[in-house]
């Protein structure tokens, strides 16, 4: 089974892929979050460099592009795929932002099935086997209708695999993915698929391989609250407590260490904040209270310690 780190901007970061590695819990592969593709700019955010030039944990790192025309992708596409440490180019073909899908990117291709085929098959041309993928959801608003043709050109354009958010772009985060369109998926393309949407603990990953016959899971807002789900999905433990304080201690270490100069007090909280607000669930309202109006790094670290030094 394949194990990917979903990519969510500013989120699953260098820091926290820096705090997965010395945790020891470790997926197959890193997603950067994307880095945008227009014909005006070829700008390539410094964070999201970053992350690909000061890898060091060893996990192979895909430059994710969101565009929706095939000469910036191409011209972006060549430039990250020639930097060192870059594994593989994934096409984004979910981000549900309407600034992104205004311009027909993210989840906007799904909206032009022409467009998008024309993306994935320039994009197929240029990149060389084993180093294109796409991660899509299941259409813009209407799953049944739209995935169909989705899964079609997807077929066409022979991508070396497919990760697929089993929500519509209309659903945005909210209600349930389905992943019977996965599932559809993995029997419909010749490639790999994996299946990502609310998975955060072993039993919903076991449920959803069995329902789904994917080859594997990619895991976002699960693994920022539990980040020991890669290794409890290779068979691991599952982890102490005190292995849950460790993992905000070293997230605290590591977001200071990439902010460096820019650090300051408040500044380093607001950056955790961005992490926490996925694991709030694991702590009592007085805690999630504190946590949220906390302006200090050791305050911090007592309260996500249960109120301990
Ligand atoms: C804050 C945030 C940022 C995200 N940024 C990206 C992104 O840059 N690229 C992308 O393909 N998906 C992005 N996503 C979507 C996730 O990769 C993933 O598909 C979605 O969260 C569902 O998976 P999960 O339930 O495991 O988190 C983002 C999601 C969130 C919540």
């Amino acid at each position: 089974m394949k194990l990917a780190l979903a990519p969510m901007q500013d989120v699953t970061d260098m820091a926290f892929m820096r705090t997965l590695h010395r945790i020891g819990s470790l997926p197959d592969v890193f997603l950067t979050a994307y880095f945008r593709s227009t014909t005006t700019t070829c700008a390539l955010a410094e964070h999201n460099l970053r992350c690909i030039d000061e890898n060091e944990t060893g996990v192979p790192i895909l430059a994710q592009l969101a565009g929706s025309e095939a000469t910036p992708l191409l011209r972006d596409a060549a430039f990250l795929l020639n930097r060192p440490g870059v594994a593989g180019i994934n096409l984004n073909a979910g981000c549900p932002s309407p600034l992104v899908n205004r311009h027909g990117a993210g989840a906007g291709l799904l909206r032009d099935i022409p467009r998008f085929a024309e993306v994935l098959h320039s994009l197929r041309g240029m990149l060389p086997a084993g180093s294109f993928s796409v991660k899509c959801r299941l259409g813009w608003e209407d799953a049944a209708a739209e995935f169909p043709r989705i899964l079609d050109c997807l077929a066409a354009a022979t991508p070396d695999e497919v990760g697929i958010h089993a929500r519509t772009r209309r659903q945005l985060y909210g209600g349930t993915p389905d992943f019977s369109y996965v599932q559809q998926a993995v029997k419909h393309l010749p490639c790999p698929v994996l299946a990502n949407g609310d998975i955060g603990t072993t039993e919903q990953a076991t449920a959803c391989l069995q329902q789904t016959g994917a080859a594997g899971l990619m895991l976002g807002r699960g693994a920022v609250r539990n980040p020991y789900l890669f290794r409890q999905l290779r068979g691991g433990p599952s982890p102490t407590q005190d292995e849950m304080q460790l993992y905000y201690d070293i997230l605290i270490e590591e977001t200071g260490r990439v902010l460096l100069h820019k650090r300051t007090e408040k500044g380093h909280c607001n950056r955790m904040k961005k992490y926490l607000a996925f694991c709030y669930s694991d702590f009592t309202a007085e805690q999630e209270y504190q946590l949220r109006r906390c302006t200090s790094v050791a305050e911090m670290r007592r309260i996500l310690h249960g109120g301990k030094d």
